[in-house]
């Protein structure tokens, strides 16, 4: 079979968190199994060990191995980074630096994400690719630390403002849109959810073969088609509430209930966009979801019934 090959090696930072599970598979399906090195402070089968905060290691690691593309998905989530504000800065931003510093040296281009949290309550509901970005929570601050890095680091870095994920390969990380993930498995396993946001609460959510498709278009695209706004592009996928998200599971679990118990994330939610304006990004790269809402709950309840 013939694999589109980079230049060089592809290095993937976190690679065993939920979106670094998939990314890894789709990234070696592209380039061949060798060419992409998968790396996580946790250990597992086919995946070394690398902590971002080792910055000499991180080097070692880039320049040894040839590496030309980076994917940078090591990173505290929300709810876990407010409960740990210094760790989560440590992580999310000096690690960040970290990872620049070698892909500089290296040459490597550079993709890492950003997030919905870069928006603060002021945002409009339908938050536009260009507007103030006043996140309250760290965690949003580090990803707009994030952005502006993509503007002025000199290095040819990308990313995108990922919506809440939704997958069935791997647990979500600890991040205020865990709940669109959870509900599932205690829909299967219990036929009851409880939910730590209110049943009106409406984000931005995305499948996460969308995600997949959408970073491996996005760094596919000629640096010089790419503006300003290269470091977090706006996509959108679906926006819906947790009712809705409820009532699109009882088509499949007819006698699935849930139950809500609103807790600090409420707070975080309420302060983010319910949906995501992406003109930019569908005229800069062609950006296009392929997954609603009952796409997503069909997909879902199938391969988590499996
Ligand atoms: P995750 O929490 O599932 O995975 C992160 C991985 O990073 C974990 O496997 C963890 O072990 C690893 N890690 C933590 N500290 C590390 C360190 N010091 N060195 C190396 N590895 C370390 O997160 P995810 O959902 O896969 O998110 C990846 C990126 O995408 C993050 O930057 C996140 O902010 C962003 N993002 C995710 C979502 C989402 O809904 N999943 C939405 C928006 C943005
Ligand atoms: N899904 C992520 C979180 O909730 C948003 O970046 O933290």
């Amino acid at each position: 079979m013939s694999m589109d090959l980079p230049s060089g090696r592809v290095l993937v930072t976190g690679a065993l968190g939920q979106i670094g599970t998939e990314l890894v598979e789709a990234l070696r399906k592209k380039h061949g199994h060798e060419a992409v090195i998968a790396t996580d402070i946790r250990k597992a089968e086919g995946c070394q060990i690398l902590n971002v905060m080792e910055k000499e290691e991180i080097n070692t690691l880039v320049v040894e191995e040839q590496i030309t593309e980076i994917y940078h998905l090591a990173a505290l989530l929300s709810a876990t980074g407010e409960k740990n504000p210094e760790l989560c800065w440590d992580i999310n931003v000096t690690g960040l630096e970290n990872v620049i510093a070698a892909a500089k040296e290296n040459n490597a281009r550079l993709f890492s994400p950003s997030s919905i949290a870069v928006f603060g309550p002021d945002c409009p509901k339908r938050a536009p690719q260009i507007t103030p970005l006043n996140p309250t929570t760290v965690y949003g601050k580090t990803k707009v630390v994030g952005e502006k890095l993509a503007r002025t680091s000199g290095i040819d870095m990308r990313g995108i403002r990922y919506p809440g994920l939704i997958s069935y390969k791997a647990p979500a990380g600890g991040g205020t849109t865990d709940y669109a993930v959870e509900i599932f498995h205690n829909a299967l396993e219990n036929g009851h959810y409880e939910c730590f946001v209110r049943e009106d609460t409406k984000l931005p959510m995305m499948y996460m073969d969308d995600a997949i498709r959408a970073t491996i278009e996005l760094m596919d695209i000629p640096f010089e088609q790419l503006s300003e706004s290269r470091g977090g592009y706006n996509i959108s996928g679906c926006s819906f509430t947790v009712g809705e998200l409820v009532r699109s599971i009882q088509r499949h679990l007819p006698d699935f209930t849930c139950t809500f118990n609103p807790d600090i994330r409420q707070q975080y939610a309420d302060s983010w966009p319910d949906e995501i304006e992406d003109d930019i990004a569908v005229k800069e790269w062609g950006w296009k979801p392929k997954f609603n809402l009952d796409r997503i709950v069909d997909e879902m309840i199938t391969n988590l019934k499996k």
